[in-house]
């Protein structure tokens, strides 16, 4: 199973380029962003309480997405494999996913970094924002949510440094470029575990 992780700060793509691996090798597609969204959408009980964190563009807290999380990878375990994007974002999250995934003999594989600069990333937020309807699209929330990445989240790159499974990709070229850069970082692992990749 390719278990990939698409790991960067808020509005460096990872969206966009989830949409464009799973086409090519028939992931499945894990956002917990998503997956939040349509709770709020829906008006669910765990869509209201992960509304009033994520309007102020805080992180839900780890046990609510790790629930949700779980549960919808429990109910495809018949995929090929996942593509995890917007979790990990906390160590806490990061422990428990790798026990959850290990526990079932199915670890993560690579980890996909996109770096791109900070003015950029507030640039593309802001031009999604004009008619994404995304609540936390505006400029004061875009720049909380960047901290909290930093403060929380980038502490994973050394998390994974340490096993291994970290590849740096640089997110400012266009997205079809960013996307040919990350289909050999995919590739050159699949090569070197000799797993043929599942293309079309
Ligand atoms: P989530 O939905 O995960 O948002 P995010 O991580 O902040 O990322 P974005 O969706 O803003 O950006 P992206 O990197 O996917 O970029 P995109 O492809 O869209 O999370 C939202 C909130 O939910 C969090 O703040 C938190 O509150 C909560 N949450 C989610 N997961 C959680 C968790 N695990 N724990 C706790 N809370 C959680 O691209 C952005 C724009 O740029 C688009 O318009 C796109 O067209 C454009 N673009 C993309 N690539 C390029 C390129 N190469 N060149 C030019 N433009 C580009």
């Amino acid at each position: 199973m390719l278990n990939l992780i698409i790991f960067g700060p808020p509005g460096s793509g990872k969206g966009t380029q989830s949409a464009n691996i799973v086409e090519k090798y028939r992931l499945t597609h894990m956002s917990t962003g998503a997956l939040l969204r349509e709770e709020i959408e829906k008006e669910t009980p765990l869509g209201k309480e992960a509304k009033k964190f994520i309007d102020k563009g805080l992180l839900v807290p780890d046990d609510l997405v790790l629930r949700e999380l779980y549960h919808h990878v429990s109910d495809h375990m018949d995929a090929s494999g996942f593509i995890f994007d917007g979790i990990p974002r906390t160590i806490v999250q990061a422990g428990s996913l790798d026990r959850f995934l290990n526990e079932r003999g199915i670890p993560i594989c690579l980890v996909i970094s996109v770096e791109v600069e900070e003015e950029e990333l507030f640039k593309r937020i802001m031009g999604r924002g004009e008619d994404s309807g995304r609540s936390d699209d505006s400029d004061q929330i875009a720049r909380r949510r960047l901290e909290i990445y930093k403060e929380l989240t980038m502490p994973l790159i050394s998390y994974y440094k340490s096993q291994g499974k970290i590849v740096s990709i640089n997110g400012m070229a266009p997205v079809n470029e960013v996307f040919k850069k990350i289909c050999c970082a995919i590739d050159t692992y699949l090569h070197s575990k000799e797993v043929l990749p599942v293309v079309e």
